[in-house]
């Protein structure tokens, strides 16, 4: 395939990435097919695909005509076979399993065409161990959006040990026809940039508060309003999810190092099935907005939390994964950090 002639992609899996990148790559002017395994998950993508197509037009975002056309790009299936065979990139966003993803990708390397493109969202897996069960391998590489897809303007792309310079260019193109500035990691090592430095960092605030010497509240509102983040640790772990964060901690435990392992109270949670936002409850109850104002913040030095943000981010430049400007980039744009990691260090 031939970098900038991606014109139909075809997503696998409807769910909340899927059918976000769908509408993306439609409103941008490419042809989608969007697979998923069962006809209540597309007529479930299918509703929210128009009704956010229609808020758009209500907003002023994109006139009548431009979400009618994105929609006449737009089409459905269950068929796998069907769904991949025209396929000049393969975008896939199935659930969070190494077996199912390589199972699928096998199949869908064999179905789609030999010089189709094959992107996977994967946000925690490796992309070699997946790209093992493809046929060509060279065509496989990951396309790690952030959520909502809509809104957050990076990918990071992800090539594996088998990836060639011609599906990389391929994928960059594909991202900046979608509007997104791509971040190349180089090392296919996992959490790649963004949730590496992130999801530590959020680990720490966790392990911080367990501490007994800072609350919950203190150390938000310091990161809030001292920092300027957009929000505290502990309400961005809830908004995340705390099974997403479980499990991408368990991940870090398991392939980086034991210092990962994830917080006391994090696990707690996890096991009380108090995941945030989604369930009601998690480091705070939602049965009202909760909210920290800046005097809470007092007495919480924020270098505290800023300086585990640089020093793994200084980790994954030693470690071959990404360089300092990449990396600030990708932080600022994947995780809205008013300044990335070595912008902070340096006091630009
Ligand atoms: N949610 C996030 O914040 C986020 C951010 C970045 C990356 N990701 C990654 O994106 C991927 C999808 O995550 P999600 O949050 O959209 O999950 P989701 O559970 O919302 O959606 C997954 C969809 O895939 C479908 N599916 C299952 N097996 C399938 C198959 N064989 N073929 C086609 N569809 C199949 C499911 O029915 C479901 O609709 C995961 O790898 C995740 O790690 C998620």
């Amino acid at each position: 395939m031939v970098p900038n002639k991606v014109e139909r992609i075809t997503v696998l899996g409807a769910g909340v990435m899927g059918h976000t990148i769908a509408q993306i790559a439609a409103s941008t002017g490419f042809e989608v097919t969007v697979r998923d395994i069962a006809q209540e998950y597309i007529d479930n993508a299918k509703s929210r695909v128009e009704r956010n197509l229609k808020r758009n037009v209500e907003r002023g975002r994109m006139t009548e005509e431009e979400a009618q056309e994105a929609l006449s790009r737009l089409s459905y299936s269950v068929d796998l076979a069907e769904s991949v065979k025209d396929a000049d990139l393969v975008i896939e966003a199935i659930p969070e399993n190494l077996d199912l993803k390589r199972q699928v990708w096998g199949e869908v390397s064999v179905l789609a065409r030999d010089d189709a493109l094959l992107a996977t969202n994967t946000s925690s897996l490796s992309i070699t161990r997946i790209a093992e069960a493809v046929t060509k391998p060279e065509r496989f590489i990951g396309m790690h959006f952030f959520n909502p897809p809509t809104h957050m303007r990076l990918v990071e792309l992800i090539p594996g040990a088998g990836t060639d310079s011609t599906t990389l260019e391929g994928v960059r193109a594909v991202a900046e026809r979608l509007g997104k500035t791509p971040v190349v990691v180089e090392k296919d090592v996992v959490g790649f940039i963004v949730n590496r430095v992130l999801i530590t960092y959020l680990n720490e605030a966790a392990k911080l508060a367990e501490s007994g010497e800072y609350t919950v509240e203190q150390v938000d509102a310091a990161m809030q309003y001292g920092a300027k983040m957009p929000l505290g640790p502990f309400m961005l772990s809830d908004l995340i999810g705390i099974d997403i964060v479980h499990h991408i901690l368990k991940v870090f435990e398991e392939n980086l190092d034991t210092t990962y392992k994830p917080a006391k109270s994090i696990v707690a949670l996890f096991e009380a099935k108090k995941l945030g936002r989604k369930t009601g409850e998690g480091f705070y109850s939602y049965a009202e907005r909760p909210s920290v104002d800046e005097a809470m913040g007092e007495g919480f030095d924020v270098n505290i939390l800023l300086d585990v943000l640089i020093k793994e981010a200084e980790k994954v430049v030693a470690e071959g994964i990404a360089g300092r400007e990449a990396i600030d980039t990708a932080m600022k744009l994947g995780a809205n950090l008013p300044k990335g990691p070595f912008e902070l260090k340096e006091g630009n």
